[in-house]
């Protein structure tokens, strides 16, 4: 695949997809999200790719938010549409039904926190800086902060980063679980791998299923997500790699998972 503003390629069942824009810390502008957006719906349509790994070029950035250029541009009706854009990216990555690591190798401020947390999970490298400095700009977080942030840390550390603006360290997103790990720089894409062949070496629909339960049943009560959990937990049992993984365990052999 071809790209102005991103950097794709794929082995081993990975996609490595890193945003390129390092002149303007992989700032995100729109055509920047429409590439995102034609990537991922690539990776959501290949079957040999199980994981995808995002993150942003040059040790400086993964992404410094929005492109501050466009969005001084916008007026109210525009301004709206272009959240529903890029709040409609985040939630294909979020539900791509196949696990994406972020590896926020720098600073992932603004959209670019929130880029990071559509993702699956987040590994930080040791001089990552996050926050959500919108309301310096007399706006508000509009991909997902405002959502995402109280559901990954609670709303008291939510409210004090969103309202205050502050930058954190990478120890401190690790503290608050903002980030599930932090390494130094140059061990960040070893271990997106490491995690990674983890994933692949599990059957890929039990891994969908089980982040479909987890997604949906984030916005349910806890009575239907649980009602959801058994649904799913039901549709595992018809698949040929529960038959292959129950009898590799009882062979005492590895299983060979074919996504069936
Ligand atoms: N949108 C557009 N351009 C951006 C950008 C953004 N969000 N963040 C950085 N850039 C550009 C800068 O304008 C600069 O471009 P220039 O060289 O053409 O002037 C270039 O990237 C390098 O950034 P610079 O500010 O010189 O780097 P720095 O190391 O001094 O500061 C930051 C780094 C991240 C602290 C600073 O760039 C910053 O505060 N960026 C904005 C963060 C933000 O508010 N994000 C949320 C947006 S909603």
């Amino acid at each position: 695949m071809n790209f102005q503003n991103l950097k794709y390629e794929s082995r081993n069942h990975i996609a490595y997809v890193t945003i390129n824009r390092p002149e303007k810390l992989n700032a995100l502008n729109m055509a920047v999200m429409e590439e995102l957006r034609t990537a991922f719906t690539a990776i959501k349509a290949d079957a040999d790719i199980r994981v995808a790994i995002l993150t942003g070029s040059g040790e400086k950035a993964f992404v410094a938010g929005a492109d501050i250029g466009e969005l001084s541009k916008h007026n109210t009706v525009s301004a709206k549409e272009y959240t529903h854009v890029g709040q409609s990216v985040l939630d294909l990555i979020e539900n791509l039904g196949k696990p994406v690591i972020a590896c926020v190798n720098g600073f992932a401020l603004g959209g670019g926190c929130e880029l990071a947390m559509a993702c699956t999970m987040r590994i930080a490298s040791e001089n990552a800086k996050l926050g959500q400095p919108e309301v310096k700009l007399g706006i508000m977080a509009g991909y997902g902060g405002t959502q995402r942030l109280p559901r990954l840390v609670g709303k008291g550390r939510a409210m004090q980063i969103l309202l205050t603006a502050d930058t954190i360290s990478a120890t401190e997103a690790h503290r608050i679980g903002l980030v599930n790990e932090v390494v130094p720089q140059g061990d960040l894409i070893k271990r997106a791998e490491e995690i990674a062949a983890k994933i692949i070496s599990n059957a890929p629909l039990a891994i969908q299923f089980t982040m479909e339960a987890v997604n949906h049943g984030m916005d349910m009560a806890l009575r239907e997500g649980l009602y959801l959990e058994a649904t799913l937990f039901g549709v595992c049992c018809a698949t040929e790699d529960k038959n292959e993984g129950t009898k590799a365990f009882l062979e005492k052999r590895a299983a060979n998972f074919t996504g069936k």
